[in-house]
């Protein structure tokens, strides 16, 4: 499919059963189903760190330019940046066949691509890159890779928005687990004050679960995050969405700029 084939968007290319060497290979997360974990972005705040997210990339992508979301879940963050900038050409890359089917039918304005962010090459040099809730979905081995794979795709001076829910610093596995929880904990007391619907409130136990097990979900520290971003990025803003009041974890928003 060509970058520049409009017709080419809307072709359905999400494989009937994923292929062995996208499902076999990975430990991957439970996630809810796409409809779910929509509703989700109304009760965890994660929503509010997608819309930051959003609203810098409406400010800093060129026009005219090529925004890639890896990890784009069902392309709801690509489709708030399509909703005030409609000269953009927006691509997502998700590997949950579920989710790329869901966004294809409900946002046609995007490219929705079913494919491993590891091994997926973009076909022109994005100009802005995304990727939110997504890179703790890489093992540590993996994590390094990613942020070395995504800043060879960027000219210099671009711009990388990265999202994600860290836990406090850690040394030992015990250590770390405690801090999983300790996230979890807040999250979950958070959905019960919003008076979440229990599959909401199951999500994040799934999550938890997850975290704890390392099974397809293995969230770090924000100096751990920043120790990835150092060698190819400069981080021009950190900002912590959730929570609000003084927190060791919680949800980040970094803006990057490629050296
Ligand atoms: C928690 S969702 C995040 C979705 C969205 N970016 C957000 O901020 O809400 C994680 C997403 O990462 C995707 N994902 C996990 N591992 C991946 C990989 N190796 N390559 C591409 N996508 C991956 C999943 O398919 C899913 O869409």
């Amino acid at each position: 499919m060509e970058f520049g084939s409009k017709r080419a968007r809307n072709v359905d290319t999400t494989p009937r059963r994923p292929r062995k060497s996208v499902s076999r290979r990975r430990r991957q997360a439970r996630l809810p189903t796409p409809e779910i974990y929509e509703e989700e972005y109304r009760y965890w705040p994660w929503g509010k760190a997608l819309n930051l997210a959003a609203k810098w990339a409406v400010r800093f992508a060129p026009s005219g330019g090529v925004v890639l979301d890896y990890m784009c879940g069902t392309g709801y963050l690509l489709h708030q940046i399509a909703r005030k900038r409609n000269d953009l050409r927006l691509v997502g890359c998700s590997l949950t066949a579920s989710y790329v089917r869901y966004g294809r039918q409900k946002y046609p304005e995007l490219e929705l691509t079913y494919r491993n962010a590891l091994r997926y090459k973009p076909r022109r040099m994005p100009d802005l890159v995304l990727c939110t809730a997504g890179l703790h979905h890489l093992s540590p081995n993996e994590q390094p890779r990613f942020v070395r794979k995504i800043a060879k795709e960027m000219a210099p001076n671009r711009w990388l928005i990265l999202g994600d829910e860290v836990i406090r610093p850690y040394t030992t596995e015990t250590q770390r687990r405690s801090a999983v929880i300790d996230l979890a904990m807040a999250l979950i007391r958070h959905l019960v004050a919003q008076r979440s619907p229990p599959e909401v409130i199951q999500a994040a136990l799934d999550v938890l679960q997850n975290d704890l097990f390392q099974a397809g979900e293995y969230k770090t520290s924000l100096a751990n995050v920043k120790r990835l971003l150092a060698p190819y990025f400069v981080v021009r803003r950190v900002v912590r969405t959730w929570p609000n009041r003084p927190a060791p974890f919680g949800d980040y928003l970094l803006l990057c700029q490629r050296r």
